[in-house]
């Protein structure tokens, strides 16, 4: 027998009963939300065609050039889904959702796959939750959107963030816009970092993205894409800056927002928090009027964005926002002898059944350790029963906060658990 360690795998992490108890949380607060802004939720399997995200998100993207988990079975390629927009796309197109008639709006929360090298709010499995709004072509779609990532924040008092928005335009301005970035780029490719230098050829715009110190400086003075817009570009840009303003969400233009994935036309946004230290995106999305069409769909203009949900925590842990811990049990029942426990176990079904939390000891442990373990699971009150007292049906019943002990029938006992 190997007597290797086996544990997960890098930038792969589980879930602890203390860490669920928090996410069941944050996800109820989420769900909340899209409950309120009339999205509901949508699941898609966990493993798509990798055909499907490397057409949707673009063969040149990091996403799928570099980070993929894919892998082959028989005749099928299969991918775990590096994000969640373009398997929605693929799940609007396949079940005809259009049909339905109207917007679709669509929330999603779940894991996603990306091989980047881990670090700090930055995971292999990582989990995001997301919205699409499908169908809708106005700035009021975008700005529902964004109003609608925001409020989650907003939700959990989380306030020190910042929204950055940007129009990455229709293809033939994108198209005019990285003519002109290529060629204020060539002369100035010695001086770029070797990242940006490899750049230059497949894709001139994710220079902007840089985070290398050196190409600071050159992006400065760079093109801005703005002013390659097509006029309703920029009307449509203007009128989501409009909207944004009147619903009184903060935020700041950058003309060198670019997103790493291809889909994007028009509205780019990304919500930044200096909590969060070098991954700094706490979500982003915009729109994606053709990719629904590019992946064989009628067209249908989009809308969407997602979030880490990691990085959620992160910045509730950095500012100490409280989220509500694990619920305590209300009885622990503690027993002497095998007649008692098995009493208990078939007294608890119907404090259950009355919503109560029950749980006791089931190794025949000493009153001591069973009272201490009692203690430390923080329950409201013990039972304690042992022969004697389920001979005479009456049973020590403890407040373990106040440290009161009465003797009472279970009855009695019930009615004033449940009174309090
Ligand atoms: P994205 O910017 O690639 O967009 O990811 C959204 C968010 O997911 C990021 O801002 C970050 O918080 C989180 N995230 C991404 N990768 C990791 C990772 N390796 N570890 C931890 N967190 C991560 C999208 O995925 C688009 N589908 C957003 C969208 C929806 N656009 C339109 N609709």
């Amino acid at each position: 027998m190997s007597t290797t360690k086996l544990t997960t795998h890098h930038g792969m992490v589980d879930l602890l009963p203390e860490d669920t108890e928090k996410w069941n949380y944050i996800e109820s607060v989420i769900k909340d939300v899209a409950r309120r802004y009339h999205f509901q939720e949508i699941r898609t399997p966990i493993m798509e065609p990798t055909e499907l995200i490397a057409r949707g998100v673009g063969q040149l993207t990091d996403i799928v050039s570099k980070e993929m988990f894919a892998f082959n079975r028989g005749d099928d390629q299969y991918v775990l889904r590096p994000e969640g927009t373009a398997p929605v796309a693929r799940a609007f197109i396949q079940h005809h959702m259009a049909q339905r008639g109207g917007v679709q709006r669509l929330f999603y929360i779940g894991p996603f796959f990306r091989a980047e090298r881990p670090q700090k709010g930055r995971q292999r499995q990582f989990h995001q939750f997301g919205a699409e709004l499908i169908g809708a072509k106005g700035a009021i779609a975008d700005a529902e959107i964004i109003a609608f990532m925001m409020e989650v924040y907003r939700r959990f008092g989380i306030e020190n963030i910042k929204l950055k928005v940007n129009s990455v335009g229709n293809p033939s301005s994108r198209a005019a816009y990285k003519k002109a970035l290529y060629e204020y780029f060539v002369p100035l490719q010695d001086q770029l970092s070797d990242i940006s230098r490899n750049r230059l050829e497949s894709n001139p715009m994710r220079i902007l993205d840089s985070k290398e110190e050196q190409d600071q400086p050159l992006k400065e003075k760079a093109p801005r894409i703005t002013d390659y817009l097509e006029k309703e570009s920029r009307d449509h840009y203007e009128e989501v800056q409009q909207h944004l303003k009147q619903l009184g969400i903060p935020f700041e233009t950058d003309p060198f927002l670019v997103r790493g994935l291809d889909y994007y036309t028009e509205t780019a946004f990304e919500l930044i928090s200096p909590d969060l230290g070098s991954q700094d995106a706490l979500g982003g999305g915009g729109r994606y009027d053709l990719l629904i069409e590019e992946i064989g769909g009628a067209p249908a203009p989009a809308v969407g964005f997602a979030c880490g949900m990691e990085r959620l925590l992160i910045v509730l842990e950095a500012l100490n926002i409280e989220l509500p811990s694990a619920e305590p049990p209300d009885v622990y029942f503690v027993t002497r002898g095998a007649p008692a426990a098995k009493w208990a176990l078939e007294t608890m079904p119907g404090l259950r059944s009355k919503g109560l939390v029950c749980t006791m000891d089931y190794s025949g442990r000493s009153i001591k350790a069973q009272m201490k373990d009692a203690n430390r699971q923080q329950a409201r009150y013990a039972i304690i029963a042992g022969e004697q007292e389920l001979e005479e049906q009456i049973f020590t019943f403890r407040d373990m906060s106040e440290s009161t002990e009465k003797k009472a029938a279970m009855a009695d006992i019930i009615s004033e658990i449940c009174q309090k």
